[in-house]
């Protein structure tokens, strides 16, 4: 399967994830939580939200980048938190017996996916029958942009391009609970939330930055004309007026049977 990973761990992308936390992303599966259960983070990246779920509960954050379970031992070791740990393992081939975990949570991962199901199918292995399942996962087919200008639309297609080059799926929320039934999830709901992830200015430089090093890659090749005028429509978008963004995140809770 190919799948790379389109954010990167450069200290842009890493320090708005170590921003995020559970109170603010988690909100929809704190219900889930309860005293003496097992909750795992698929995906945890640098682990600000793990650290957040489930008190009194044991929490284990997974990541396949070693990297991000370094630092999100440290902050863990930090704060204090001995109840949560961090294992390096692929979301394809959990390293958790079948029918342990009480609830998996996943925040920002799903859109990353190219095998979506076979991920859901490996979270419905490792859960208890009655466990549940909380993801978040962003679309940015129904992300607000004001002013979405033609120069906006043609950078986001390069952006969109690039999600896509390395196996994910920048549309993911419209198909996640989809994925969810096919995988065998029942009770499903799900729910979108809008957020103010970056600023409107941010995520032209953002998305600039991505487009430009894609095309200053000599093994880009296929795409590259394409990738280049995305790349100067967000060089015009980062010199244009200021505006407003806000994401999609689609909300979904499940159960396994
Ligand atoms: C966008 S970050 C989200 C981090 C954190 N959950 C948050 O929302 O701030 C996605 C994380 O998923 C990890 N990841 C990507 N593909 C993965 C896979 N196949 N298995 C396990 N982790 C993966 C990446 O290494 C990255 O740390």
């Amino acid at each position: 399967m190919l799948e790379g990973y389109a954010p990167g761990y450069g200290r842009d992308a890493v320090s708005m994830m170590s921003a995020r936390t559970a109170a603010e992303r988690a909100t929809f599966a704190q219900p889930l939580f309860g005293p003496g259960m097992w909750v795992v983070d698929l995906g945890c990246g640098p682990g600000s939200i793990t650290l957040g779920l489930g008190a009194g509960s044991r929490v284990t954050g997974v990541d396949r980048d070693a990297g991000q379970v370094a630092m999100a031992r440290d902050s863990a070791r930090r704060a204090g938190r001995s109840t949560v740990d961090f294992v390096v393992a692929s979301a394809y081939a959990l390293p958790f017996d079948d029918g342990c975990v009480d609830v998996a949570f996943s925040h920002a991962l799903f859109e990353h996916l190219a095998a979506p199901v076979d991920a859901l199918a490996e979270l419905r292995r490792v859960l208890k029958p009655g466990g549940r399942l909380a993801l978040s996962t962003s679309d940015w087919s129904k992300a607000r942009l004001r002013p979405k200008t033609a120069n906006v639309d043609a950078a986001l297609r390069g952006h969109y391009l690039l999600r896509r080059r390395a196996g994910g799926d920048p549309f993911a929320g419209r198909k996640i609970a989809d994925h969810c039934a096919a995988a065998g999830f029942t009770e499903i709901v799900s729910r979108p939330r809008y957020r103010e992830d970056l600023t409107y200015r941010d995520l032209a430089r953002y998305v600039e930055s991505r487009l430009d090093a894609a095309i200053s890659d000599p093994d880009y090749g296929r795409d590259r004309d394409q990738l280049a005028s995305a790349a100067r429509s967000a060089w015009t978008w980062v010199r244009s007026g200021d505006g407003d963004f806000s994401q999609c995140w689609v909300e979904l809770t499940a159960t396994r049977v």
